[in-house]
This record gives C-alpha cells, structure tokens and sequence, in this order.
C-alpha cells in the first residue's frame, strides 16, 4: 500500500539525506520514476498537481501509485501538489491519497494558519501527511503564477510560529528558489534554510527543484531540506525524447515504441535526482 510521507520524511530529517518528489502526469512518467527509486533503493514521493488531477483522475492515479507501491520493495507516497481548494484535498483524501499540500501562501499570515489548521486535523484523523507553504515560491507551477517581484521570502521566527498554531508535519518555507528553469543560477538564501531548520523540527521542503546545481541541492539538504519537488525537469525530458523521435521518424504512430526512450530519460534524470539528495539505499 502507498504510505504517508511523514515518517519517510521524518528519517530523511534525521539522517540528514533528501526524498525526491517527482511530479508525474502519465502512466509512462509514474512508472518511469517507480523504476528509478527501485533500481537506486531510494523512497519515493509521486507528487500530481490539481491539473493533472483534472486530466487523469485522483481515482486513476491512486489506483497507479498503489500498483507501484504494492509491487514495490520501497516506500512511496502519493502526495496532492500546490492546491488551493478545500473541497480538491478532501476529494484526493477520500481517493486515496497519502500527503496533501495546502498552498495558503498567498494570503496573509492568520488566514495561512486557519487554512492549514483545518486541513491538518482532517488529514491527521485520517493518517495523511500535510505540507504548507510559507513566503512565496517564484515562477509558475499549475495556474499559480508568481511574477519574480511577488516572490517573498519566509521569516524564520513566522515558521515557528506556524508550526506551533497549526501543528503542520512538513513544512515549505521559500527560501529563493523557484518553479521552472532558472535564467542562470537560483538566488538561493542558505542563511535562512539554517535560521528555519533551528527553529523548526518538522521536515522542510525544498520547491523548485528543477535546474538547482548539484552543490546548492546538497547544501540545501544539509541544511535541513528534507524533500525536493521535481516538475519541470522531467517533463522536459520526457517530451524531448518523444520530439526525438518524430523528428527522426516523423511516421511513428506507436506509443509503446515512441514512449521507450521518454521513459528510459525521465528514469535516468529522476536517479541521478535520487544520487544528489543521497536517497540512495535509504529505502
Ligand atoms: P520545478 O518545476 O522547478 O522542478 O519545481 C517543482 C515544484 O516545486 C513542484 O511543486
Ligand atoms: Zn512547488
Ligand atoms: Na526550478
């Protein structure tokens, strides 16, 4: 069975290694990502955002993930992405889902902590992890846009104080990455990623994790990080590898031929994933 992230997490924290947390929207790219965390024996967090939901299924996904999971020998956690929408958690909680995301980070603070509040003790009666944002990632993920001028850090003493009104499992604090590909190197603020994990004992996670360079992954994770949110990276991949293949056979109509080398880039980018954030052998 999928199973919630929390604990997974928990360990990562404590043993001071990252999850990778793959944001998937075909079959090809769950399983892509499942064969990666299984050859590498790293747990796994198979992350869809309420767009993908929309164009799937919650019921569909879940019934993937749970397939993986219950064939697979390492833990993995079927986790909602970014969502905005009381009633979509409780649809995912209902279908299945093990880790929910309430994305209340464009409000003000005490309406942040209220959203997130109710979210927590509904998913805590029903074994599911949480995770909330505070600051505001960059860039676009879904239909929530920030403009590079509406990104905003988090304040280190506000997480505290999150975390103790709101009892949330894991946290996202903004701390300068952003969703997409950087124009040059992310602005990351790794004084803030220490001044958060001193404060808080909950798992962090890392946003943005698409184009960070390998030694800011493990300085982040270092520092407390604990997950990685991995979305466009792979999509890029996956659909170069497919553009690929057209380009040089533009009469391919077969998906289980078009489809081999998608896969196979989406397995070998999310393990070389899995090596930075030192996950491996950690299933
Ligand atoms: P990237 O698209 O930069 O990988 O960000 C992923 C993310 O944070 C999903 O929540
Ligand atoms: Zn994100
Ligand atoms: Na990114």
């Amino acid at each position: 069975p999928l199973v919630s992230s929390t604990a997974l997490l928990q360990v990562a924290r404590s043993q001071g290694y990252g999850i990778g947390a793959f944001n998937v929207h075909t079959l090809e790219m769950l399983q892509a990502v499942v064969d990666a965390a299984e050859e590498t024996n790293s747990p796994l967090i198979l992350q869809s955002t309420v767009g993908t939901v929309k164009h799937l299924g919650a019921d569909y996904l879940v019934a993937a993930a749970t397939t993986a999971a219950n064939r697979s020998g390492v833990p993995i956690a079927l986790h909602l992405d970014h969502c905005t929408d009381f009633d979509m958690i409780i649809h995912c909680i209902r279908a299945g889902y093990t880790s929910v995301m309430i994305d209340a980070s464009m409000f003000a603070f005490e309406e942040n902590v209220a959203q997130t509040k109710r979210i927590v003790d509904i998913a805590r009666a029903a074994g599911v992890n949480v995770e909330a944002e505070l600051g505001k990632v960059g860039g676009v993920e879904d239909d929530i846009v920030v403009a590079e001028h509406e990104a905003l850090l988090a304040d280190p003493e506000e997480c505290a104080r999150f975390i103790e009104l709101t009892g949330v499992p894991t946290l996202a604090p903004a701390i300068g990455t952003a969703h997409g590909i950087y124009k040059g190197d992310p602005n990351i603020d790794f004084e803030r990623i220490r001044q958060v994990a001193d404060r808080v004992a909950v798992p962090l996670v890392l946003h943005g994790g698409s184009g960070i360079p390998e030694e800011q992954v493990k300085r982040c994770i270092s520092l407390g990080m604990s997950k990685m949110n991995i979305a466009t990276e792979i999509r890029i991949v996956f659909s170069d590898a497919i553009k690929q293949v057209f380009a040089h056979n533009p009469d391919e109509n077969d998906p289980r031929k078009y489809m081999v080398p998608a896969k196979k880039a989406v397995k070998e980018a999310a393990m070389e994933k899995m090596r930075m954030l030192g996950s491996i052998g950690k299933a």
